[in-house]
């Protein structure tokens, strides 16, 4: 099929299934172009929430669909790719996390969204790299508090708070390849542009940044900030949604290899294959969801 038809044979299925299509801004070009709403985690996570569907075709990581599936559990939700995943949120199981606990117990506990359900089930609350100091604001009373599991967020809220966490030795292999040196020859090359960073990167990079931001954050600075050319530190994917929504201005990455191969699994052949044969169907059983959801909407209240 050529990829006219094949989206226009999406835009037929969609509107039968009475879909929606979300897609992260991480994912292809060609993904976030049919998508309905491209976003960061903390705004795909309150549009799977309250977008009125039947069904949502969730384009990104296995962690943001599990996250739909917890929130809208009367929603058929699909991620196209059967084995995108996010590595970071496979560096921590439950198990790990009570074990954690059972060594802290009067410790809060923060989850970062990149995070199973099942993580999340033995979380206070959830956070995005959006929300993260908001959320961790909230537990200010709390003698200590876990942060699972990205040492780098982790490790950048705490600063800014003040105060250490337990921090678990998580972290996303795109955003840690990134190097100082990087950084200085992005600037050299681009002495005007600002650099915008994602608290996931180490903490090296984010010490050279001008903003530390997520990935919807970067959007909405670009949008209203004056200045022509941005240095960006985060995964490429997100230059689509920079580039379209500011058709005057220059975006250039920290680094062209900061590439989520996970991401990438999603196509408009499987977002075609998962309207047209209703797969891969995410669902998370009713006690974990139960759990997790409390955290997710606490997250959501909150931030
Ligand atoms: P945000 O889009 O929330 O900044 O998240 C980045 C990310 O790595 C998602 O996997
Ligand atoms: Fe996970 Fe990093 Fe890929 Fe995001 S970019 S899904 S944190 S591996």
């Amino acid at each position: 099929m050529t990829e006219r038809k094949l989206i226009d044979s999406i835009n037929e299925l969609r509107q039968q299934r009475d879909a929606v299509i979300l897609a992260h801004n991480y994912e292809l070009d060609e993904v976030q172009a049919i998508a309905d709403f491209a976003g960061d985690s903390l705004e795909l996570s309150r549009k799977a929430a309250t977008v009125d569907a039947k069904v949502v075709v969730f384009c990104g990581v296995h962690f943001m669909a599990e996250t739909a599936a917890v929130l809208s559990p009367e929603k058929t939700v699909l991620l196209p790719a059967r084995d995108a995943g996010c590595p970071m949120a496979d560096m921590i199981t439950g198990g790990q996390l009570r074990a954690l606990k059972a060594e802290h117990p009067d410790a809060a506990v923060i989850c970062y969204v990149n995070s199973s359900a099942e993580v999340k089930a033995e979380s206070d609350c959830c956070c995005t790299s959006a929300n993260a100091l908001e959320v961790a604001k909230a537990f200010a009373h709390a003698p200590e508090i876990i942060f699972v599991p990205d040492k780098n967020l982790g490790g950048h809220v705490a600063s800014l708070l003040g105060r250490t966490f337990i921090p678990w030795e998580g972290y996303c292999h795109v955003h840690q390849l990134m190097t100082a040196d990087d950084v200085h020859k992005a600037r050299k090359a681009h002495p005007n542009a600002p650099v915008m960073v994602h608290p996931e990167c180490a903490p090296d990079i984010r010490a050279l940044a001008d903003h530390i931001l997520s990935t919807g954050q970067m959007c909405r600075f670009a949008q209203a900030d004056d200045a022509r050319q941005y240095i960006v530190g985060t995964e490429i994917g997100i230059l689509y949604r920079l580039e379209t929504e500011n058709p005057e201005k220059s975006f250039f990455p920290v680094s062209t290899k900061a590439v989520c191969e996970d991401m990438k699994k999603i196509t408009l052949e499987n977002v075609h294959a998962a309207l047209r044969d209703m797969k891969h169907r995410i669902t998370v059983p009713d006690e974990i969801a139960k759990r997790a959801k409390h955290a997710i909407t606490r997250m959501i209240e909150l931030g």
